[in-house]
């Protein structure tokens, strides 16, 4: 009987629960059934670029304490805590595919032979760990109803994409979700490490980690309501950038100043067009799909997904504005990726503007400093940002790349045919891009006159008399 633990999937997450759990002291066997990916995990390389993430799989398996197979037989045999980190992206009718998951069902029930506890890592339905004990014991026809040989926890996963690792060995909190106490327990106990912060070559003291033990459904929503309220966040501070564009304020201390309260803080209030990435649209849909279901309309929810949807347009709507026609305009796009520090272009918004930009006739030039593969046919993708800007109309900041900030911005202005920088993730100070010979427009941050003051200044406490 095992004492291991498996991780079914080695996709973003599972690839980083698999290293981490290695890394802070556990046994653990990767599950990985295309062989493809399955070689270079076993070779000690991520199927995607993290930080940290090489050096971890490379290290645990140099030591032994992770492997990587196709057997999931052995994976069951070898371990007592399986973590499901199977991929649900969405299907045809906007609602998660289950289908990966329904086979980790079929598959774990074929293979229980001594007791397990069955972890959802996977952002899944609400209802799914209720789904995935009925499923199991479907398959197993009901023999062990008893004493049943396994139990089910929601571990929902909050890491950020580019902080994969970090997030996962120092979280803000550890949910764990079950029906069955002894269950939590078991998890709790693989958890120990992180939630003492005992982490092998890290020497800053940390506090320990909350822990939130809940009910299966419970631990499941509040994964969606967290990503549900970091989106929301966003479209609100997009949605205070519009109406600072009419009324002449600066969106740019508007959240300084909100972020100062610290009921509100200052994180995820940078206005721009939008969020993208694997899991915010998917979860949004999937959280307004469950309220559908109940015959409830999540007013709030549509409103943020709504006003997204509007900050991608936003841009070509300016555009076309500016330049009149779109047919024929040449527009260099700097970045592609859904964020700074990925080359992820899932959803991203960047991909759609600039996809939305050709549909309406424009010729379209991209640069990103990671993004290496083509996105369709109707934009150009080049690696030097000076190519893209070459007799461009106009230039559009797309991604929150820092390295955009070195960019030598006469040098743009030199190659460009216009004069027209649309900032749509505000990177750049106003005063410097228009000292470049450019027309600046960015998001919540009407055009600025050299006389204006900083748009954020802390003034200096007065001395007391
Ligand atoms: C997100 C959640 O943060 C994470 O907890 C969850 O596990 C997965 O989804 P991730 O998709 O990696 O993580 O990206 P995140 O850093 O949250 O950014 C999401 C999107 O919001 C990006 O497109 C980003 O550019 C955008 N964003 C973020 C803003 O537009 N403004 C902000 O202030 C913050």
């Amino acid at each position: 009987m095992g004492e291991g633990i498996a991780v079914i999937g080695s996709g973003y997450v599972g690839t980083v629960v698999a290293a981490c759990l290695a890394h802070v002291g556990h046994r653990v066997i990767g599950v990985e059934r295309d062989p493809e990916k399955l070689g270079q995990l076993q070779a000690g390389f991520a199927p995607f670029r993290e930080p940290g993430l090489d050096d971890l799989l490379a290290r645990a398996l140099e030591a032994g304490s992770l492997y990587f197979t196709d057997d999931f037989s052995k994976a069951m045999d070898g371990s007592d805590v399986v973590f499901v980190c199977v991929g649900t992206p969405p299907g045809p009718d906007g609602h998660p595919d289950m289908g990966a998951m329904s086979e980790v069902a079929e598959r774990i029930a074929a293979n229980l032979r001594h007791h397990h506890v069955i972890v959802t890592k996977s952002t899944v339905p609400i209802g799914t760990g209720r789904w995935l004990r009925s499923q199991i014991q479907e398959c197993r026809g009901f023999e062990d109803e008893h004493q049943p040989l396994f139990s089910v926890v929601s571990n929902p996963e909050f890491l950020r994409e580019g902080r994969a690792v970090e997030d996962y060995l120092h979280p803000d909190r550890i949910v764990l979700g079950s029906d069955a106490p002894e269950a939590l327990y078991r998890v709790a106990q693989v958890y120990a490490p992180i939630i003492e912060q005992r982490i092998p070559g890290d020497l800053e003291h940390r506090p320990p980690v909350p822990v939130l033990q809940t009910d299966l459904a419970t631990g499941e929503m509040t994964k969606y309501a967290s990503n549900a309220f970091l989106a929301t966040k966003i479209s609100f501070i997009n949605e205070i950038a519009r109406l600072c564009d009419f009324v002449g304020a600066d969106v740019s201390a508007v959240a300084a100043g909100m972020g100062l309260d610290s009921r509100i803080g200052r994180r995820f209030l940078d206005a721009g067009l939008g969020w993208g990435g694997s899991c915010f649209g998917k979860d949004l849909s999937a959280l307004v799909g469950t309220a559908v279901e109940f015959g409830y309309r999540p007013a709030l929810l549509q409103a943020a997904i709504e006003v997204n949807e509007n900050q991608r347009q936003l841009v070509v709507d300016e555009l076309l504005r500016q330049l009149r026609s779109l047919r024929g305009a040449r527009i260099g796009v700097l970045g592609l990726a859904f964020k700074a520090g990925t080359d992820d272009t899932r959803d991203s918004p960047a991909v759609d503007i600039a996809e939305r930009l050709a549909n309406r006739g424009a010729f379209v030039t991209a640069y990103d400093p990671m993004v290496k593969l083509s996105q369709g046919s109707a934009v150009r993708l080049v690696s030097d940002p000076y190519v893209a800007a070459r007799a461009a109309d106009a230039i559009v900041i797309a991604t929150d790349w820092p390295e955009f900030l070195d960019l030598d911005l006469r040098r743009l202005r030199e190659v460009m045919a216009g004069d027209l920088i649309f900032d749509g993730r505000n990177l750049f100070d106003s005063d410097r891009v228009r000292a470049a010979g450019f027309r600046h427009l960015a998001i919540g941050r009407p055009a600025q006159g050299a006389d204006k003051p900083a748009p954020v200044a802390f003034m200096p406490v007065p001395e007391s008399v």
